[in-house]
């Protein structure tokens, strides 16, 4: 049966430009709604800039223009970016958009009614020079434990002590470079406690990959502490309706926009219904592609707030791990960062989308980015096995058939060994272990051309037994055709072009029906090599 799915990634920072890091969870989630919509599910994917906080509001002073212009140049530059790697979302928001300020209203109002949140008076650091409380990645000093310098306001990189920015030895503001004061203020509390046994029973159901579950019960066996959902003037976001100088938390109005993006999604188009999708009984499927650094937003407070206002939770969070780059993390001071314009400039986005397919899978490891590896595994695979294959078996048909495939396949029985494969490749793809489907495409790739090699259709041509010729090309054609219906969620741009070659779309429908006395195009080379030195000069 069909089934109705909404799928979201995490809603990038609007700080900054997107790089091969952040892409990589656009391309699992889009792979997977790719592979989704070919076997016939109704699927809505949607994902949206995350445009609030301290560190827009400070890059946009930095800049000398206002938040609101920063986020627009940055949002368009998002959009842009995802197409250039054919991220194909239904819809693509802002958390600054009017229907997610009325939700967070909405949601306020209603965690305010239930008596859901607590009034606090909070101490933090307070930089008297630029008049801002500062959040705890915008000062550093000494570790209140080992003593390391150096360390931000939240935790040790050294000793992984957690604490207080308050407790730091000698604080320094990131920002002033001034030494701040302890302040008071008055804030909100969200009281994630009272979810408790509910949060339990949610984590409990299978929504969460293992080490995922485990991580969350430790925090169970830690207790689960009051959630600050308010910040002070000056902030970036959406004002608290009845508290003057006091903002929404960045982390309150960001989830939100899962809903409030889809919203915008039903006001464009009148086929959805909203409720359908969020009520608290729905049989939509809801899954959320997210980093393992932002688990706890996801897997407890999420689901909590979901809960607080009645709507359904998620049925699945899919978890990955973070894109390293030759061992070291992606940063942009250790000059480790590739930003998806520049990859754009010197690659091609299937080359990445292939690479990163060809390491997924449903766990949290991190994936290792190799440029010599990369290149060596796009030109052996996608050039030598899988083009090649189309290539060897066009020149024939061009040469002898006028580009018209025979009326019958050369080997039925390999034909639907390949048929037979395709239902494995299909699991794997459900199961987001694409990487297993690669290694089984490739396995295919190699049948293949072995079963060219072996059939030798260039002494065939000069025995001049033409039938056997054009069965045996067809059948090569006919193999490709299979291989490429699997590779259509991963290479979208090179699906397209064999789609124009083989002059037929490449669906899951219709795999086991064989391309039989049907005309295709003039082969043209449908991938190009990539060269090692070229990439080692430009990246
Ligand atoms: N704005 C929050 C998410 C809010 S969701 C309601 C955020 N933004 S982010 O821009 O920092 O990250 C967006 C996503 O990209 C996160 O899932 C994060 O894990 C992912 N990645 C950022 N850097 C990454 C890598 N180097 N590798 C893989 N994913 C990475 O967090
Ligand atoms: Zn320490």
């Amino acid at each position: 049966m069909k089934k109705k799915i909404l799928v979201t990634c995490a809603l990038p920072y609007a700080n900054g430009s997107m790089h091969i890091g952040h892409m990589l969870e656009h391309i699992q989630a889009d792979i997977w709604v790719r592979y989704q919509k070919m076997i016939g599910n109704e699927v809505w994917f949607i994902c949206a800039d995350d445009a609030h906080g301290t560190a827009i509001m400070m890059k946009s002073r930095e800049m000398s223009i206002s938040p609101e212009k920063l986020i627009y140049s940055i949002f368009k530059e998002h959009k842009f970016d995802l197409k250039s790697f054919n991220i194909l979302y239904d819809h693509y928001s802002s958390t600054h958009n009017y229907e997610n300020k009325y939700f967070v209203k909405k949601i306020y109002y209603t965690l305010k009614v239930n008596q859901l949140i607590k009034e606090k008076i909070i101490f933090q650091l307070y930089d008297t020079k630029e008049k801002i409380f500062l959040p705890d990645r915008f000062v550093t000093g000494s570790c209140p434990i080992c003593y390391s310098s150096d360390q931000y306001g939240d935790n040790c990189e050294t000793c992984g002590a957690i604490y207080k920015a308050i407790e730091l030895i000698n604080p320094i503001s990131n920002i002033s470079y001034t030494q701040p004061i302890v302040c008071s203020s008055l804030h909100l509390f969200f009281d994630l406690n009272m979810f408790k046994k509910k949060l339990n029973t949610w984590i409990n159901s299978g929504v969460l990959q293992k080490p995922v579950f485990n991580k969350t019960q430790e925090w169970f066996n830690i207790g689960l502490k009051k959630w600050n959902i308010s910040r002070d003037t000056p902030y970036f976001g959406f004002k608290i309706p009845d508290m003057p100088e006091k903002y929404f938390y960045v982390w309150l109005d960001a989830p939100v926009c899962y809903i409030s993006t889809f919203k915008e999604l039903c006001n464009k188009n009148k086929y959805l219904n909203f409720y359908e999708f969020w009520n608290i009984d729905s049989q939509v499927k809801l899954y959320h592609f997210i980093g393992k650094d932002i688990i706890y937003f996801h897997t407890l407070f999420w689901p909590a707030i979901l809960e607080s206002i009645n709507f359904r939770k998620p049925t699945r969070i899919f978890v990955h791990g973070h894109v390293t780059l030759n061992g070291k993390k992606l940063s942009k001071s250790r000059g480790s960062l590739i930003s998806v314009k520049k990859w754009i400039k010197y690659l091609d986005s299937d080359s990445l989308r292939y690479y990163y397919a060809s390491k997924l899978s449903s766990k949290i490891e991190d994936i290792e980015i190799n440029l010599e590896e990369f290149t060596n595994r796009i030109n052996s695979d996608i050039v030598n096995k899988i083009v090649n294959l189309a290539s060897r078996s066009a020149s024939f048909l061009n040469n002898y058939f006028s580009n018209i495939l025979s009326f019958e396949l050369d080997n039925k029985k390999l034909y639907h060994t390949f048929i037979h494969a395709t239902q494995l490749i299909s699991y794997f793809f459900r199961k987001r272990e694409f990487h297993l489907a690669i290694r089984k495409i490739i396995e295919l790739s190699n049948i293949a051309n072995q079963y060219i090699n072996d059939q030798k259709p260039w002494t065939i041509s000069i025995t001049k037994n033409y039938i056997k010729l054009h069965n045996i090309c067809s059948m090569g054609i006919n193999l490709f055709r299979i291989i490429m219906i699997c590779m259509k969620p991963i290479v979208p741009d090179l699906a397209k072009r064999t789609e124009l070659f083989l002059m037929t779309r490449l669906s899951w429908n219709n795999i086991n029906k064989p391309l039989l006395n049907h005309n295709i195009n003039l082969f043209y080379p449908l991938y190009k090599r990539i060269d090692l030195n070229f990439i080692k000069k430009n990246f």
